[in-house]
């Protein structure tokens, strides 16, 4: 007969759960986990007692309520098993990021295209914060007073979002403030959209919070136990749809029941083609979305700048531990973005890239739409084309064969299994895209 698996839980007399409640969490959890397989075969509940150094009556209650529950069974004479029917947490699989290789194009989702006025705004930006004078000391911590002026004024008229300069907050761009985010919530796990936003799902991570996987292809409906979502409802990245509004209500409703908060990520929708973009999920309940932007797309991402619209505890908490740590972005920088803001280049270049990104999701489409499928593309610089895995790691293996690399939309899941490729279109040239989708039409030819 199998022998029973050593378990490795502890309880802690001081802490307020029930000791029995402790450890029917811990094997409840390792079930969950695939820790305990379904079958494993679990210490009496009198050599678990004795391990534990507490009265059998806890292991004895343990069992008891999660044989209730359905995570094991006795089996007379032979022992305590994980039932069969007992249900594990998909595995999550940490999403691949692979190492740009010197001598391949990469057509990914994240680079924009550069305006060809980009040089000479940038000079006049650079000409401008060399004749402001510095803050001698350490600047104010929600970050440079003038810029959030501006900001809300941008935030109202682009995104529909009414506030005052008093509720933004520079940041270092997205990962910057989720990271901000994220030291000032309270412990527990974060839902985050599956397939998502790869850097964000590392910040998460490392802040040594578990990701509930929120299916990115259907509404939220229920958030409990999770302190947040991590969401990018005008274009969700990376599949593309935008998240309509009875999906908004569910989430922003879900999060209401749960008392956690939505942060949205709000990374590229200034270049919707068709239509003026939708207004930011935030403009529907300020008191439950942290809203973040970022000067990634329109300016580059190099530039590190963003801003964050937060609910007003979640703000406050912010702020204040900003002004110990002074973890406020370079006071150069907010300054040059000032000027770009002030000079009308970001309203400048958003129209520009947004012709010229309409233009390249038209070729793309128009080139694989006899082989595949392609989502259309509504906003932003790339599209998802859904592929078989085979066909899709053909087309790979044929574009890098070319000389670019096309990511392929399973490095993006956690535990959904789509695949097919993302093929970004910012940060190329005509004549790469023309060269590119050419090498994938090859591949799946
Ligand atoms: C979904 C998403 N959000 C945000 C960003 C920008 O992040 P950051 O502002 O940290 O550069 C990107 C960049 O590629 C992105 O793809």
């Amino acid at each position: 007969m199998a022998r029973p698996l050593a378990l490795a839980l502890v309880v802690d007399r001081a802490a307020a759960p029930p000791l029995s409640s402790q450890v029917a969490g811990q094997i409840r959890e390792g079930v969950l986990a695939g820790t305990l397989p379904v079958g494993a075969r679990l210490p009496s509940t009198r050599a678990l007692a004795r391990d534990l150094e507490v009265s059998r009556a806890v292991t004895e209650q343990a069992f008891d309520q999660l044989a209730a529950e359905g995570w094991i069974e006795g089996r007379h004479g032979s022992g305590t098993f994980v039932s069969a029917g007992a249900t594990t947490r998909p595995r999550q699989r940490p999403p691949r990021v692979p190492a740009p290789e010197p001598g391949l194009v990469r057509l990914d989702t994240g680079t924009p295209w550069i305006d060809p006025r980009h040089r000479a705004a940038w000079r006049r930006a650079w000409r401008d914060v060399s004749a402001a004078p510095a803050p001698p000391s350490y600047d104010d911590p929600a970050g440079l007073g003038d810029l959030r002026v501006e900001l809300a004024t941008h935030l109202a008229r682009t995104r529909g979002l009414q506030c005052d300069p008093d509720e933004i907050l520079v940041t270092t761009g997205t990962i910057g403030g989720l990271n901000q985010v994220l030291a000032a919530l309270p412990p527990g796990d974060v839902a985050h959209e599956d397939p998502g936003y790869r850097a964000a799902a590392e910040a998460i991570r490392a802040s040594g919070r578990a990701i509930r996987d929120l299916p990115a292809t259907e509404p939220v409906t229920d958030l409990t136990g999770t302190v947040a979502a991590y969401v990018t409802p005008a274009h969700q990245h990376p599949l593309g749809p935008v998240m309509p509004g009875s999906a908004r209500l569910s989430l922003i409703g879900a999060a209401a029941r749960a008392g956690a908060v939505v942060i949205e990520d709000d990374y590229d929708s200034e270049f919707r083609y068709d239509v003026a973009p939708v207004p930011a999920l935030a403009a529907l309940d300020r008191d439950r979305v942290a809203y973040l932007g970022t000067t990634s797309k329109t300016v580059a991402p190099s530039m590190r700048l963003g801003w964050l619209v937060a609910p007003t505890a979640l703000h406050r908490a912010i702020l204040a531990r900003r002004a110990v740590t002074h973890d406020v972005a370079a006071w150069p920088v907010q300054r040059a973005f000032l000027s770009l803001l002030r000079d009308g280049y970001v309203d400048q270049v958003v129209r520009s890239a947004r012709r010229t990104y309409a233009a390249r999701a038209a070729r793309v489409t128009e080139a694989l739409r006899p082989h595949a499928e392609p989502i259309l593309p509504v906003a932003g610089m790339y599209a998802t084309v859904p592929l078989s895995a085979s066909r899709a790691l053909r087309a790979h293996a044929s574009a890098r064969a070319a000389g670019f690399d096309v990511p392929l939309l399973g490095d993006y899941c956690r535990t959904a299994r789509l695949t097919g490729l993302i093929l970004g279109f910012g940060g190329c040239t005509d004549d790469e895209l023309t060269r590119a989708l050419a090498a994938v039409v090859a591949g799946l030819s």
